[in-house]
């Protein structure tokens, strides 16, 4: 039965029993422009082996400088792909959560502009700005709105273009990141088992300035002190790892995957070691992708969920660290 009664595109919340939530569907999209280090041996002074060996990264998509489409445009790929996965209709969408921080305006929302190019006419719709952690906040806000039964399917968007926010005479930046989108469907789960667990997310407003993009003034583009956001990383994304873990009663050593914001490789290394997740569980694809912010965790969920790797109770664990700082985790079975 829906819980969520639609009166002229209004949804009526209404909170029932705990029910368990579950992601039953993923899509993703990247741009066709590609990036590669060597692209940037010709524009910055830089060189392959710098950004390989201190950040993993290879390649990068980005939206065309020529003809730049806005994050709503990424996201609506990513979602048009999740709903054709789970065989659902744009109008049974309840809500959808956009995490971005490179929306398309202040407002209208990256996530309205959305409800309107995938014609989820039926869907309350809103952005959360928590940076690249905005995929596991977004999920965590899914998860309540399906388990307390307000809604019935949720979508979780997490798209960026990050490549119109970079100042591409700073080196120590504008290699990093990459565009792109990936969508989730959250819905209720047939099994009392199976679905999202707990969460831990947390902020520390204090570390605010170790990563900002401005709104006003001349110079708005990203700026970080990549020494001290490093460190941060892997300190939060430790400790809100295992508390996910903790509140969902689960061990390190159950995790069949761990698929961790994807920064940058070292990032990435020291926070499973710090875990002690062994590498073979360890989600990388930021070679192919760079750091793509809210797009990264569901990207690469894509990866493994098209190997068929994700299925009849596969464990897993997200973990990010962003801008704000925002830091978050939560435990999935599959
Ligand atoms: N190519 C060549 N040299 C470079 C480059 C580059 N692209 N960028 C910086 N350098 C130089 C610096 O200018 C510096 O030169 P100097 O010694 O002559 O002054 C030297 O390399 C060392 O600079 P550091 O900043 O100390 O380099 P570090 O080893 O810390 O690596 C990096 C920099 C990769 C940014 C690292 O700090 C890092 O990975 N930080 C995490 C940042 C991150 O992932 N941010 C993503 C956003 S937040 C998130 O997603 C969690």
């Amino acid at each position: 039965m829906l819980s969520a009664r639609l009166h002229d595109r209004k949804v009526i919340l209404k909170v029932k029993n705990l029910r368990k939530a579950r992601i039953s569907s993923i899509g993703t999209y990247v741009p066709d422009t590609i990036m590669t280090n060597a692209d940037f041996e010709a524009i910055l002074e830089t060189s392959d082996e710098w950004i390989t060996s201190r950040t993993g990264i290879k390649k990068r998509h980005i939206v065309s400088k020529d003809a730049p489409v806005p994050a709503s445009h990424l996201g609506k790929f990513a979602g048009q792909k999740a709903l054709k996965r789970a065989d659902c209709a744009p109008k049974q969408v309840d809500a959808i959560i956009c995490a971005t921080f490179t929306p398309d305006s202040f407002f209208p929302s990256t996530a309205c502009r959305m409800q309107e190019l995938l014609g989820c006419t039926n869907a309350f719709a809103f952005d959360i700005s928590a940076a690249c952690t905005g995929f596991v906040y977004g999920i965590t806000l899914a998860n309540t709105l399906v388990a307390t039964g307000q809604c019935e399917k949720v979508l979780v968007v997490g798209a960026e273009v990050i490549s119109r926010t970079l100042d591409w005479t700073d080196r120590s930046t504008c290699i990093l990141f990459g565009d792109g989108a990936g969508a989730v469907l959250v819905e209720v789960s047939d099994s009392e088992v199976r679905g999202i667990g707990n969460s831990c997310l947390k902020s520390d407003g204090s570390l605010g300035d170790i990563l900002t993009l401005p709104c006003y003034g001349e110079s708005c583009t990203m700026k970080m002190k990549g020494n001290e956001v490093f460190k941060h990383a892997v300190r939060m994304m430790s400790e809100v790892s295992h508390e996910a873990l903790e509140a969902s009663g689960v061990l390190v050593s159950d995790i069949d995957f761990f698929i961790p914001h994807q920064a940058n490789i070292r990032i990435i290394n020291s926070v499973a070691k710090q875990l002690a997740i062994p590498q073979e569980k360890v989600v990388i694809n930021v070679a192919e992708y760079g750091n793509t912010s809210s797009a990264s965790i569901p990207l690469a969920l894509d990866g493994i969920w098209t190997e068929g790797k994700v299925g009849n109770g596969t464990k897993v664990l997200f973990s990010a660290l962003g801008g704000g700082v925002t830091a978050g985790s939560v435990y999935v079975q599959f």
